[in-house]
């Protein structure tokens, strides 16, 4: 295991790049295998998770060309793939996990999933409900709640569905409308409150027929998956941390150029400039039917807010690191209806309140989220990352504001979201 000291920073400067948006390069992966030719995939993100997507997919016969994060993927259609010969390794990924059942529920083999310690305590129920009802088969499932690993074996022969899901879960809608293309008719997904929609634009960009009527996400059943060309956006969710760095330190303007500002997934955006942030989008483009900006931030005063609600979906990843920015806050930072944060890579609600105490936060911790007060000056601290990239990158915006060195333990899961976050934080930093 091993672990990373960062020192306190007099402040943050420059205009940086985040690799490829991790919720694009896993879905291009996807609809590239099942499209009719083949697709070209630009700024894929050449992170763990995304990698496990892409060697499952060759798994299963579809020859995939890659030169850094430039991909060739020769798209077989929708029957085009082939039962792999060993289980299929899920890593960390949530994500993938959830996606590939989708489209494995229009697959008449068997299959084995199989991750990490932590996804293999990750709810799957939530995916296995709607697809066993479009006829997929779980084999080991006995009794809920359901976990990795676990055997499916889909069909040809799959019924559409309308799901009115509990959780405003993109992964899940994304299952749903995937394992869709496969039944004749209409799949019908409706969602407490909107999540991501990139499956959807991507869907669409290859020719597939999606409408959208407020939360209520409908796929027509189709033969054809058009191939397409994908330009994979900068994370927004891995520039959240950079931006926060630039709020709490920044010298001028910090930018970080060429992210996807889909309006699913621009939450964080908002809660910033509730607190009193200075962000602001520059170059606002569009690009493979996704928004796309620099976005340039600038240090700030902060104050507390409430966040709760339709909200939540669109910050779920970035919570983590507007967390440490309440820390810095004035007055009181109130989350709720964010239970979801207890089912990601780790239980984010605990080990976001254990590990920002341990650095002088005042953070209690609620059953649905968290009351944070501030302002707090932070200390070094020996922190832990509990396995969870975001919780280690967060730690490490954390100690650019803290009193002393702080040391964080377990640092290698960064590599699933995030490569190179490391030099590029120490890139920014102005040493104090
Ligand atoms: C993702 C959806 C989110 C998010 C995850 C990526 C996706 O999960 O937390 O990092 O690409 O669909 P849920 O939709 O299950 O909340």
């Amino acid at each position: 295991m091993s672990s990373k000291t960062i020192g306190p920073a007099k402040a943050v400067q420059g205009s940086v790049f985040v690799p490829g948006d991790k919720s694009i390069s896993h879905r291009a992966v996807i609809l590239g295998a099942l499209s009719n030719r083949t697709c070209s995939v630009k700024n894929f993100l050449e992170a763990e998770d995304c990698l496990c997507t892409l060697e499952a997919i060759r798994a299963m016969g579809i020859k995939i060309d890659r030169e850094g994060p430039a991909l060739e993927i020769h798209g077989k259609g929708l029957d085009g793939l082939k039962a792999p010969a060993k289980p299929i390794w899920c890593g960390n990924s949530g994500t993938m996990t959830r996606l590939l059942m989708g489209v494995l529920t229009g697959q008449p083999f068997e299959v084995r999933l199989e991750g990490d310690a932590s996804l293999s305590k990750r709810p799957m129920d939530r995916v296995i409900e709607p697809l066993s009802k479009m006829g997929a088969f779980f084999l080991d499932v006995k009794e809920a709640p359901a976990h990795l690993p676990l055997r499916m074996r889909g069909t040809r022969d799959v019924k559409s569905l309308y799901w009115k899901s509990p959780v405003a879960s993109a992964q899940v809608k994304s299952a749903i409308l995937l394992a869709g293309l496969y039944a004749s008719g209409t799949t019908t997904v409706q969602e407490p409150s909107l999540s991501r929609d990139h499956t959807e634009r991507m869907l669409r960009a290859n020719g597939v027929v999606v409408d959208s009527e407020g939360n209520k996400i409908s796929v027509q059943g189709t033969a054809t998956v058009r191939a397409s060309a994908f330009q994979v956006p900068g994370d927004l969710s891995s520039a959240a941390f950079l931006l926060a760095a630039g709020l709490l330190r920044a010298n001028g303007e910090f930018i970080v150029k060429s992210v996807g500002v889909n309006p699913t997934r621009t939450g964080f955006m908002d809660l910033i400039k509730a607190m009193g942030g200075a962000c602001r989008l520059l170059n606002a483009t569009e690009s493979g039917g996704e928004p796309v900006a620099d976005i340039g931030v600038k240090k700030s005063d902060l104050k507390g807010v409430k966040a709760g609600g339709d909200i939540i979906p669109r910050a779920i990843d970035e919570i983590p690191i507007w967390a440490v920015l309440a820390t810095q806050a004035t007055g009181q930072t109130i989350l709720s209806d964010a239970q979801e944060l207890r089912v990601k890579e780790s239980d984010r609600l605990q080990t976001v309140r254990e590990e920002l105490t341990k650095m002088g936060a005042r953070i209690v911790e609620k059953p649905d989220g968290l009351v944070i007060q501030g302002p707090t000056p932070l200390k070094g601290a020996v922190v832990r990352s509990h396995g969870d990239h975001r919780l280690a990158m967060a730690l490490a915006v954390a100690a650019l504001v803290a009193e002393g060195p702080t040391t964080i333990e377990d640092v290698e899961c960064v590599a699933t979201s995030f490569p190179g976050f490391w030099t590029l934080l120490d890139s920014i930093r102005v040493k104090a």
